[in-house]
């Protein structure tokens, strides 16, 4: 083939995706350091099909590789595994290309598909569980609710023992030259994953698991995600790591997140830290919440069993990067985790007050004290302070339980 990154994965398989290393962030939110990559797939056979599109800025190159593989043949189908833009973004193009295309996905995926693209003829809808036969090739379909919207399904092809799996088992990151698992960096590819699962499906760990009931039934060779990485060699590891994720099961470690504007706060975090390290807590990290990635500082909070917040007062309000680290914290609903505050002020005790509130509405948090109070700078008490609620937390990991 001319095309680069028209890779095979069997000799009538083939990823066309595209890596975007352009998209600064995801969503509009999430930095792309590594890119990231729209996996498609066409297979071809007496029917010809299509699995999952790309980013609409992408779609001239999507489809002159289907082209150039077609050489004249029809495209029969195109199986819409998940309509955000990101995979759906190309069909209105696919289908200008190829008018008699059927779309196959469910009846919401139907609804989204008027929505997003006016798109209501040649509409194929499947139910749970449900199969096809399209041409030689025997598909079932599962649907996967809320991993990653309420549309999501994976398709299984019982012919290859191949799982499209849509975004379950994606991961950030653009192909860099080998896309299955025995040609990745997978320390790299594993925290791309990992950092993509925790900051987009991890809110939905709850389905995800649901979901995973569901793919462990399946006797499954291959794993072709929407994102990331074909796994090939060994996709037991991959669902491993999804069931440990989607379980919430944690490390022996903590993540110490400050909020500072003139380093008082900080130097109250630095002590907690180097006590955290004393009292052999596992792991510690920490984050300054006004220089660091939110999605990367919350992949090392699902990781991690403890995590220590300590924030300044700013215009009587909770310091705003740490407000937007909270909202962001409490809308994934980790559970089973290890919690200490420490809140700054100078007149107006607020970020203490407010990092309360949000332990007592999360509710998957333990509270470990004690709280700290500082006013303008730390004393000697305060800093003793900070060494107590260190040797609590140790403490607290090694005996762990959140009940
Ligand atoms: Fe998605
Ligand atoms: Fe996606």
């Amino acid at each position: 083939m001319r095309y680069d990154y028209f890779k095979p994965i069997s000799e009538s398989i083939f990823w066309i995706g595209s890596n975007d290393r352009e998209t600064d962030r995801f969503e509009g939110l999430w930095p792309l350091p590594h890119g990231v990559a729209y996996n498609s797939y066409l297979l071809l056979g007496e029917k010809n099909i299509l699995i999952d599109t790309v980013k609409g800025s992408f779609a001239g190159g999507l489809s002159e590789k289907i082209s150039a593989a077609l050489a004249g043949k029809p495209l029969d189908y195109v199986i819409v595994n998940h309509m955000e833009p990101d995979h759906s973004g190309s069909l209105n193009a696919i289908r200008a290309a190829y008018p008699g295309v059927q779309l196959i996905g469910n009846a919401k995926t139907a609804e989204m598909l008027k929505n997003f693209f006016g798109i209501g003829e040649n509409v194929l809808t499947v139910a749970d569980g449900e199969s096809l036969e399209l041409g030689s090739r025997r598909f079932t379909f599962a649907l996967t609710p809320m991993v990653h919207w309420p549309e999501s399904m994976v398709a299984y092809d019982a012919t290859d023992r191949i799982l499209f799996s849509s975004d379950i088992f994606g991961g950030f990151g653009a192909t860099e030259g080998g896309i299955f698992d025995d040609e990745a960096d997978m320390r790299m590819a594993i925290e791309e994953m990992m950092r993509y699962y925790v900051n987009i499906v991890g809110r939905f760990a709850a389905p995800a698991l649901k979901a995973l009931f569901k793919v462990r039934a399946l006797d499954i060779k291959t794993i072709c995600p929407a994102h990331g990485l074909i796994w090939r060699n060994d996709p037991g590891r991959v669902i491993g790591l999804y069931e440990k994720w989607s379980r919430q099961e944690t490390e022996s470690g903590v993540v110490v997140v400050y909020g500072t504007m003139y380093g008082n706060t900080k130097s109250a975090c630095d002590a907690i830290a180097g006590s955290l390290a004393e009292n052999g807590a596992g792991c510690v990290r920490v984050y300054d919440i006004s220089r660091c990635d939110l999605s990367r500082v919350t992949t090392d909070i699902w990781r991690n069993r403890g995590l220590v917040l300590a924030s300044c007062t700013y215009n009587m309000e909770l310091f705003p990067p740490m407000a937007a680290l909270l909202r962001h914290l409490e809308n994934k609903n980790m559970k089973g985790r290890h919690i200490g505050l420490c809140g700054t002020h100078s007149w107006a005790d607020a970020s203490l007050r407010e990092m309360s509130e949000f332990v007592e509405r999360s509710k998957g948090w333990a509270l470990v004290p004690p709280k700290i109070s500082i006013k303008s700078r730390p004393t000697a008490d305060d800093f003793e302070q900070c060494r107590l609620l260190a040797a609590n937390m140790a403490e607290a990991l090694k005996t762990h339980s959140t009940d």
